[in-house]
Parts: C-alpha cells; sequence; structure tokens
C-alpha cells in the first residue's frame, strides 16, 4: 500500500515537472551486488551469526525500519540503485523470488570476506565463493525465463552493472584479529593484500564467466579510522600509530585492487572495470571534515562493535560519520555512492565513474 502510495505520489510528481529521468526506467536492466556488510539488504537475517541487524535501533531512518541493514538508514546500494533510476531497492538473495530477479539481486553478506574463513568467529556468513555461487542460481533461473537460448540471457547479463565492494572483513576480522587467525603470522601486510587482490582476481573472472562485463569494485575504507579499530588499538599503546598501521595495510589493498583493475579491463574481453577510491572520497570531503568521526551514534557492544539492541541512539544522525563502531551513518554511504557514481575528483574513480559505465 505505502508503496503504490509512493509510486503514486512519484508518477503524479514527474506529470508535474516533466521529469528527465524517468521514473522506473533504469540506466541499466539490472544491477548485481557482492560483498559484506556495508551492502548487505537482509541476507544475514536468518543466519546464526552475531552479525546481523533486523533490530532497532538499526533502520532507525529507513521507512521499512530494521531490515538487516548495517546503517540507520539506507546504505550505498540503496543510494547507487536510487542514483541509476530503479525504482525498487534490489531485493537481497535471501528472499528474491520470481521475476523480481531480472532487476538484479544483491548477495552481499555482513562478515563476508574475499578468504571463506573470513569472520568465522561471529558465526555463518556468506563469503564471495558463496556468493558467486548463488549468482550461478540466479543465472540458471534467468535462463530459463528469458528464453532456452542462452544468448538472450547473456545479452541482457552483459548490460547490467555488478558492484563488487568486499575485503573489510579480511582485515578486521581476520588479519588483525591474530586471536582467532593465522593470516597475521603468515603474511606481511603487503604479501597479504596481493594474496586478497589475487583472489579476487579470480573471483571477478568467474563473474565474468557467468556474464558479467560492466563491473564497479569499491575499494576499502580507513578501516583503522573507525571507532572499533581504535578502541581495540587499546590504552597504553600509541593509537595513532596502531591506527595508521591499520590504514596503510587497506591502502596496500587498494593500491593492489586499482591496478587489477587496469589489467582485467586489458585481459577480459568486452568487459569494462573501474575502482572507486572510498578513502580518498571519505578524507577530501570538505562537508565530512566537521562531523564527528571518532565517537559511533548508537551504543555498541564492545565485543561486535554493533548497536546494542533498543538502545538510544544520537538524535543527530546527520552528524555522525559512524553509526556503529563499524558501519557508516546514511550520510557517510551517501557520499560513497554519490561520488562513485558521479566523480568530483579525479581521484574519486577510476579510469571513470559509474555514469560512465552504464553508458556503455
Ligand atoms: C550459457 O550456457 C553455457 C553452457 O550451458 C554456460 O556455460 C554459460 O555459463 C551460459 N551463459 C550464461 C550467461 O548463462
Ligand atoms: C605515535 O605514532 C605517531 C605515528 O603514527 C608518531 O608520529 C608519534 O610520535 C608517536 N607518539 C609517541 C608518543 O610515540
Ligand atoms: C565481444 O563483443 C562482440 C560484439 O558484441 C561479440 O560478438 C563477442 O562475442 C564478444 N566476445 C566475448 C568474449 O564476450
Ligand atoms: C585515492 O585518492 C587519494 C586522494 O584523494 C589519493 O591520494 C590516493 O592515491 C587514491 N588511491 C588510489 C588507490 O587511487
Ligand atoms: C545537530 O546538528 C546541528 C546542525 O549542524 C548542530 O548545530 C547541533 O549542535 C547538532 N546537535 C547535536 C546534538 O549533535
Amino acid at each position: 500500500m505505502l508503496w503504490m502510495l509512493l509510486v503514486f505520489l512519484l508518477l503524479s510528481n514527474m506529470q508535474q515537472h516533466y521529469s528527465c529521468n524517468a521514473f522506473g526506467n533504469p540506466q541499466v536492466p539490472c544491477l548485481f551486488v557482492f560483498g559484506d556488510s556495508l551492502s548487505d539488504n537482509g541476507n544475514n537475517n536468518n543466519l546464526f551469526t552475531l552479525a546481523k541487524t533486523n533490530y532497532p535501533p538499526y533502520g532507525i531512518d529507513f521507512p521499512m525500519g530494521p531490515t538487516g541493514r548495517f546503517t540507520n538508514g539506507r546504505n550505498v546500494i540503496d543510494i547507487l540503485a536510487q542514483l541509476l533510476g530503479f525504482d525498487d531497492y534490489i531485493p537481497p538473495f535471501a528472499n528474491a523470488k520470481g521475476e523480481e530477479i531480472l532487476k538484479g539481486v544483491n548477495y552481499a553478506s555482513g562478515g563476508g570476506g574475499i578468504r571463506s574463513e573470513t569472520a568465522q568467529e561471529l558465526g555463518d556468513q556468506i563469503s564471495m565463493d558463496q556468493q558467486l555461487q548463488n549468482h550461478q542460481i540466479t543465472v540458471l533461473e534467468m535462463n530459463q525465463m528469458l528464453g532456452n537460448h542462452n544468448k538472450s540471457a547473456a545479452e541482457y547479463l552483459s548490460k547490467c552493472i555488478y558492484v563488487v565492494a568486499i575485503g573489510s572483513n579480511d582485515y578486521v576480522n581476520n588479519y588483525f584479529l591474530p586471536r582467532f587467525f593465522l593470516t597475521s603470522r603468515i603474511y606481511t601486510p603487503q604479501q597479504y593484500a596481493v594474496v586478497l587482490n589475487h583472489q579476487l582476481s579470480q573471483q571477478l573472472t568467474t563473474l565474468y564467466k557467468y556474464g558479467a562485463r560492466k563491473f564497479a569494485v569499491y575499494g576499502l575504507g580507513a578501516l583503522g579510522s573507525t571507532p572499533y579499530e581504535r578502541n581495540s588499538c587499546g590504552s597504553g599503546t600509541n593509537v595513532s600509530a596502531c591506527v595508521d598501521n591499520i590504514n596503510n595495510a587497506a591502502e596496500l589493498f587498494n593500491d593492489g585492487l586499482k591496478s587489477l583493475v587496469a589489467q582485467l579491463n586489458q585481459n577480459l574481453i568486452n568487459a569494462t572495470f573501474i575502482f572507486i577510491n572510498s578513502t580518498g572520497i571519505a578524507s577530501s570531503s570538505s562537508s565530512m571534515a566537521s562531523m564527528v568521526a571518532d565517537v559511533p551514534c548508537c551504543k555498541v557492544s564492545s565485543v561486535t562493535g554493533l548497536c546494542v539492541p533498543f538502545g538510544n541512539p544520537c538524535s543527530n544522525r546527520s552528524q555522525y560519520l559512524f553509526w556503529d563502531a563499524l558501519h557508516p551513518t546514511e550520510i557517510l554511504y551517501e557520499l560513497y555512492a554519490r561520488r562513485g557514481y558521479k566523480a568530483e575528483s579525479p581521484s574519486d574513480a577510476y579510469p571513470f565513474d559509474i555514469t560512465h559505465l552504464a553508458l556503455l
């Protein structure tokens, strides 16, 4: 009912303004999403894991309330979908059904990593490899819907955008959690970045084999600067050195990812990859500079860094970069989406932004 009312309001609004961005006429036929909690919109709700957020105060600024999104309002994918002209949010794989999948599916899972063991200390999560398997199921269903010659499905899929935003947990819930994981004893940060970039390269190539041709890959944010990592650096240590150490490790991954994008553009015929510089976007935004960055908006659990259930969050969400100790508020997600979609600085997107990717 609410949905119909919104459609009606928007349609009547369009008629009045003769808007050129036609409603329900997206710039690409579909949007597929692979990633972690930054993009998850409900895939973890029925999993046995601590990494779930389908309870208040999550979703306090979202029309449907707590849905399993890891923020107060819309996440980066919700906003990207709107910028691309979709009239509805992309459904999570967990409950996408029927013809709905033709507009795309969101496979992202809180805790999900490039490596399968990542975040297992929290319980279950859907790793990138499993997300690819889930996508294969979708592709098979689409083949049936679009007719038996899978040429038509392949042609359709080649026009869709595939957003991949993954790797944060391979640091936060793996490399920098030596109590549970061995990776930091096996690899230097430089070696670990290479290992992750290499595995992601294979995963992106698998996606290509399933028909993907337009890829937007998000780099990692400044993971060390999250309230969670600041706090885990502990008292008695040099916090800023500890924060820098984590940020530098993430930056090694980002530098490698950008080179990987250039390499895949050369190696995979007819495919286009772009890299979105999340760290650069956040650090160069003047509006973000004045916001509260070191403490989260909600009251968090010291174990998970997630909001405690039914706690009272800060009233002024637009003044905070972090909603809980790990995840951006809607306002920071909006910045990542907006400048990935339409770059405001040459360093925001490489070799170009999502607007151009959609037009190809
Ligand atoms: C088309 O069919 C072939 C063989 O059945 C399969 O390997 C390929 O993945 C399919 N492509 C798409 C885009 O569905
Ligand atoms: C803490 O680390 C920073 C580098 O990240 C350094 O500039 C600073 O001098 C250090 N402070 C102390 C007290 O060691
Ligand atoms: C590349 O695109 C051309 C033109 O659409 C098509 O004929 C060809 O089969 C494509 N090749 C691959 C490997 O996708
Ligand atoms: C991201 O942007 C910043 C400037 O905002 C730049 O210093 C940095 O090198 C960029 N990172 C990558 C991987 O391109
Ligand atoms: C809320 O935001 C306004 C506008 O920037 C600011 O003046 C005010 O101090 C903020 N209040 C709180 C409680 O953060």
